[in-house]
């Protein structure tokens, strides 16, 4: 038996503690399936997550069996949680969101044959003609069968639905409700189905219904027009306004043990928990990345604009050095001429060293401020995008670092391509490139990972995808301005504004690799002395930005966003 005793849930709202659900006594014995129904904003949703764990009450107590749940959480696998908007990776098939489901989910051990018991899953939820379908074709009460199906990998006792039928045609709606019923007799599984609709009431065994966070009542559904004098059902939520929320607590209190369904509570109680053990950290991240990979190679915008980017922007850098970087000219060891032949030389040799200087100076940091524009594009959403999913994955058992391990590995591979190619490609170009080649792609690796890192961060952190995805736009946009490449920085904000941008970093290192040769000259002559870093410390901060946005994101992905 799962019993609620006197559960309440308040937050704080200008400093009033405000009750979104107060004194709730619920009773549901296993093998039930239960309906919470109430007006809009009446607080279904809210009690749902706190049966599940998500929100923690703020007195009372919550009992599974024996188990006192304010102490000890259910299992990952004793509860599925089917939330109220339908979640899943478009790209992948019902098959494929199922196999992940269950890789991600439940111990390797305890599967004899995966394909078999995605095929029992699907075949149970009634999609076994679209099992090889995409989800983003799927119709709405389709893709609440697959909720549904993510959510019976783990074969759950406590299946909490929040309005799977919601939006759904009558026929549908009556199915799905079916299901669910199905699904609650055949084992001892409680079935909990959070709805407005006050149609097919009489599938479920319990009815409660919740008004303005207090139980207005919990019976069978048969006695319900009995105990609110009404002809229909449909007669119950006009009513519910008629009176304070605590009247109809107090009514019901005072009547409640003529409709209460009690149960014998004897195998369940004092029962241990039956969880069975998520999968190791490291079979969820092969699973993750596996998965990442397969979504990645089907999205096809995404996989254009990679294209476009990773062959566009190291056309359009090499397009203004495809003259070549042509040695400065250098001042006669014997100068013999006039006063003003020598003026002449000497401004001629300036001229050239601040042209090639130039060129060089804008090359490099073309090629980094486009780098960082394809770093920012990497991970912008990457976390942000799908955090509803994660979420969800995370309440079923994901370890927080298999998921940003499968993160790390995913981009490195991403910003290698990106970075190598761009470095590879400009070098064969330009072959007067001045300093080490194999230095500089270090550096270009570097500054591509660091600012995917940074944003991969702020996408942890964001709490959706637009805002994380303008946030790194902006920080990519400030790069430029702020490196002090273009124009000298005032003095006091050089120090407060430099370590935050990749890109200077990134520019730095690469003059300082080549201040030692024939160009030596030509950079000094184009840069601020404060301008040009040693390498190592150069290396050191983009390092640091790297470690910092890697930290950032597993610190978002750890606070819980519902
Ligand atoms: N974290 C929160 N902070 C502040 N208010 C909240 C929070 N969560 C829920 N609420 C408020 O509590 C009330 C109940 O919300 P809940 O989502 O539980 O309603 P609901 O009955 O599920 O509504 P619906 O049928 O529209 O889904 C709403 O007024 C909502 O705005
Ligand atoms: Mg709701």
């Amino acid at each position: 038996m799962l019993k609620l005793n006197k559960v309440s849930f308040a937050i704080n709202e200008n400093e009033n503690e405000v009750h979104l659900i107060k004194d709730a006594s619920i009773s549901i014995p296993p093998g039930k399936f239960m309906a919470i129904v109430g007006p809009s904003g009446c607080g279904k949703t809210t009690l749902l997550k706190i049966i599940a764990g998500i929100n923690e009450e703020s007195s009372g107590t919550i009992t599974w069996g024996g188990r006192n749940l304010s102490e000890e959480d259910l299992a990952a696998s004793e509860v599925g949680y089917v939330p109220q908007f339908s979640i899943a990776f478009d790209e992948l098939t019902i098959e494929e969101s199922i196999g992940y489901a269950l890789r991600l989910r439940v111990n390797k051990k305890q599967i004899t044959n995966e394909s078999d018991l995605v095929a029992t899953i699907i075949e149970q939820v009634g999609l076994k003609e679209l099992s090889d379908r995409k989800v983003k074709v799927l119709s709405g009460g389709q893709k609440r069968r697959l909720s549904l199906a993510l959510e019976l990998v783990t074969n759950p006792t406590l299946l909490l639905c929040d309005e799977v039928t919601s939006g759904l045609d009558p026929r549908s709606e009556k199915e799905i409700v079916n299901l669910l019923h199905s699904l609650s007799q055949s084992t001892e599984r409680i079935v909990v189905n959070v709805t407005h609709s006050l149609n097919h009431l009489d599938l479920y065994d319990i009815i409660l219904v919740l008004y303005e966070g207090r139980v207005a009542y919990q019976g069978p559904p048969n006695k319900i027009t009995h105990y609110f004098s009404v002809e229909s059902a449909e007669e119950i939520y006009p009513l519910l306004g008629c009176r304070e929320s605590q009247e109809w607590h107090n009514s019901w209190n005072k009547h409640k043990h003529t409709y209460l369904i009690e149960a014998e509570d004897t195998h369940y109680e004092n029962q241990s928990a039956q969880a069975n053990p998520s999968p190791s950290p490291v079979s969820q991240f092969y699973a993750l990345i596996s998965r990442r990979f397969k979504i990645f190679t089907r999205d096809k915008t995404q996989l254009i604009l990679q294209a476009a980017m990773i062959i566009g922007f190291p056309l359009l850098v090499i397009v203004f050095g495809l003259e070549g970087i042509t040695q400065p000219k250098t001042l006669p060891t014997n100068n013999t001429g006039s006063i003003i032949e020598q003026f002449n030389h000497q401004v001629s040799v300036s001229e050239s060293q601040i042209k090639t200087g130039s060129l060089i100076s804008g090359l490099i940091m073309f090629q980094v401020i486009l780098l960082t524009l394809i770093a920012s594009n990497n991970s912008a959403r990457e976390i942000s995008g799908e955090r509803e999913i994660f979420e969800k994955e995370r309440f079923g058992g994901l370890h927080t670092a298999s998921y940003i391990g499968s993160k790390i590995a995913f981009l490195t591979i991403l910003v290698l391509i990106q970075s190598l190619w761009m470095g590879i490609f400009v070098q064969i170009c330009i072959p007067t490139l001045p300093g080490s080649p194999v230095t500089r792609l270090l550096i270009l690796f570097l500054v591509t990972a660091a600012m995917t890192s940074v944003c991969l961060g702020i996408s942890g952190l964001m709490k959706n995808p637009e805002q994380s995805s303008l946030m790194s736009i902006y920080l990519v946009g400030f790069q430029l301005p702020l490196s002090g490449a273009i124009l000298a920085l005032p003095q006091w904000l050089e120090p407060i504004s430099r370590p935050f941008i990749s890109a200077f970093w990134a520019w730095s290192a690469n003059l300082d690799i080549m201040t030692g040769g024939y160009f030596g000259q030509s950079i000094h002559a184009v840069t601020e002395e404060s301008s040009l870093q040693p390498l190592n410390v150069c290396i050191a901060w983009l390092s640091v930005h790297i470690l910092t946005g890697i930290f950032a994101a597993y610190a978002g992905a750890k606070r819980p966003q519902w």
